[in-house]
């Protein structure tokens, strides 16, 4: 348990013994550092409770107060500020080092399934997806450490248009092919198509489809066909999903995203005949579609009904996503879910949720939810584009960072070592500048400024976690442990510390990474400055000496687990 909640359960017994009642006492980080480190709030509000002096209120809580505080004082109305303890804080400090469960709080478990990543097959994952796998991943990571049980699905975008794109070229380019042969007896072979065929071969499609109506019109039909099953296209589609899925999965374990389950549109049909049985009493006919009403009276836009049905009695995006809904109830049973997906389709979920709620696909008590996040945009403010207006491939974005990265570190001869640290420099200067904004807000890539070693930059973080690492290196104690305070810095990082709790409850509270990243740019800002003042290689007295090293640890282990969070991986040297 945090620091924090240990001291406001202490100081409620307290407000009990002063005769007091009241549910939750907060302790706050003071912005007034020359008054105290924390503050303790409540005199104002229980003075209007029990209509008595706010001072009194806070002088009497004073007196009853353990020696775990010093330096205490009363300030303005009723405002108690204190500092704490050396010895509690040395002991709290100590306890964590190799345990970073001392300094964060759990929550009250839950499961949790989240839909992030969102990928389309046999499309190349463009810039608008990071996001969603970026901040996805990391929630996941977040709320696995605070004690929940979390499946990841990447709800693969693996029917629609594509199928036809990519078959109707697979047939231009290879008529003679035995699927495009009606005579054809034997049995269909797998398809071969490597990825880069694969990756030629929807852009041409589509271009193609645009210019030529009577092309379009053959797309339609195979997409349809591949819709309704029908051989030998699904079987093509599946393999060619096969390959595009293999791809898509190495641009995700590049960003350390993993998914528990690959579940995509595709698998949901097998959900549809039991879902379509629950949404029955609510659906009717509407221009020819089966749709559900899912307007409520106190709506201040208009909520459109929710198309479960086409005219043409085939499924769609809809459709997929509530089958997906009922097999995740069966099959998980989760408390809530969470959609990672862009703010565009806001209005989408908002229906889908209605809906699944109206029908009791899903009961009250699970709480389905969108959590979105703004765009990210080119210099200019629009979203990030090509040179020539195209939309940027993911992986083209990762390369134009690694190779602003890599004039950064011409010291080091080409090899391995050099690729290695390449590769988790461009993840932590993506990552970071993803996670960094609020995660509702648009903001602006700019390829220098991430990848800068100053400033709040992954960079900046990893150098100064290599810097950490190779000062625990150099230096071997025989005896890691905290037992004074050394340096005004030095205490001011140990109540950083102690804030971690705060800085976790509120990223998960508001389901984003922005407090996290922030914080680990304080902390890591504090070393540099300690780093600064003191020579901690060099130190002579050795009991000095041993508690600069433990503290080294106990901030290398702390940041690494919040880096782990952010999917972000330090390396050994930089
Ligand atoms: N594949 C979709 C897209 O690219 C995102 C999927 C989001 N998840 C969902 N359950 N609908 O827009």
């Amino acid at each position: 348990m945090s620091y924090i909640k240990e001291t406001e359960e202490y100081l409620k017994n307290v407000l009990k013994d002063c005769g007091y009642e009241i549910d939750n006492v907060v302790l706050e980080s003071s912005q007034r550092r020359d008054l105290g480190e924390f503050q303790i709030n409540c005199a104002m509000n229980l003075a209007k409770q029990y209509g008595k002096n706010p001072r009194k209120i806070a002088q009497d809580i004073v007196d009853h107060l353990d020696d775990r505080f010093v330096d205490i004082n009363i300030a303005g109305p009723g405002f108690i500020n204190v500092k704490v303890n050396e010895k509690n804080l040395v002991n709290k400090m100590n306890e964590s080092i190799n345990d970073f469960d001392k300094l964060i709080d759990k929550c009250e478990p839950k499961t949790i399934v989240i839909d992030y990543g969102g990928a389309n097959a046999a499309k190349a994952l463009h810039v608008g997806h990071m996001r969603s796998a970026n901040i996805g991943e990391s929630l996941k990571r977040l709320a696995v450490v605070l004690g929940n049980k979390v499946i990841g699905d990447v709800h693969l975008g693996d029917l629609g248009r594509q199928s036809g794109m990519v078959i109707s070229e697979i047939k231009k380019r290879k008529p003679d092919l035995c699927y495009f042969d009606p005579n054809y007896k034997g049995e269909y072979p797998k398809l071969e198509i490597t990825p880069e065929e694969l990756a030629d071969y929807y852009p041409t499609a589509s271009a193609a489809a645009k210019e030529d109506e009577n092309r379009l019109e053959e797309v339609r039909q195979i997409t349809a066909w591949v819709d309704e099953g029908k051989e030998p296209y699904l079987s093509m589609w599946k393999d060619i999903v096969e390959v595009s899925k293999n791809e898509i999965k190495k641009t995700y374990d590049f960003l350390n995203c993993n998914f528990e389950l690959w579940e995509g549109e595709m698998s949901s049909l097998n959900y549809v005949d039991d879902t379509l049985k629950i949404l029955k009493p609510f659906m009717y006919e509407s221009e020819g579609a089966q749709v559900i009403d899912v307007a409520k009276e106190d709506d201040k836009i208009e909520i459109p009904p929710l198309i479960v049905i086409k005219n043409d009695g085939a499924t769609i995006y809809a459709t997929r996503d509530l089958a997906t809904i009922y097999s995740r109830m069966k099959n998980n049973n989760p408390d809530e879910i969470w959609y990672v997906v862009d703010a565009r389709q806001g209005m989408y979920f908002e229906q889908v949720f209605r809906a699944s709620y109206k029908s009791k696909l899903v009961p009250e008590n699970v709480n389905l939810a969108h959590y979105y996040f703004g765009t990210m945009n080119g210099k200019d403010g629009k979203p990030f584009k090509t040179r020539d207006g195209g939309v940027l491939q993911l992986n083209d974005l990762l390369s134009m960072i690694r190779e602003e990265l890599s004039k950064k570190m011409d010291k080091y001869e080409d090899g391995s070592e050099k690729e290695e640290i390449l590769d988790k420099l461009t993840v932590a200067t993506v990552k970071f500048a993803d996670l960094l904004p609020f995660r509702t807000t648009d903001y602006i890539f700019d390829i220098e400024k991430f990848s800068s070693f100053e400033g709040k930059t992954g960079p900046y973080i990893l150098y100064t976690m290599v810097r950490i690492n190779s000062i625990l290196e150099k230096t071997n104690i025989n005896n890691i442990k905290i037992d004074k305070i050394c340096s005004e810095t030095q205490r001011s990082i140990y109540i950083k510390l102690l804030e971690l709790s705060r800085t976790l409850e509120k990223s998960y509270n508001e389901k984003t990474l922005s407090y996290i990243c922030d914080y680990l740019f304080e902390v890591c800002s504090l070393f540099n400055k300690f780093y600064g003042e003191c020579n901690i290689v060099n130190e002579k007295d050795e009991s000095i000496k041993n508690n600069y090293i433990s503290m080294l640890h106990l901030i290398y282990n702390t940041c690494t687990k919040l880096l782990d969070i952010l999917a972000i991986k330090v390396p050994n040297k930089m």
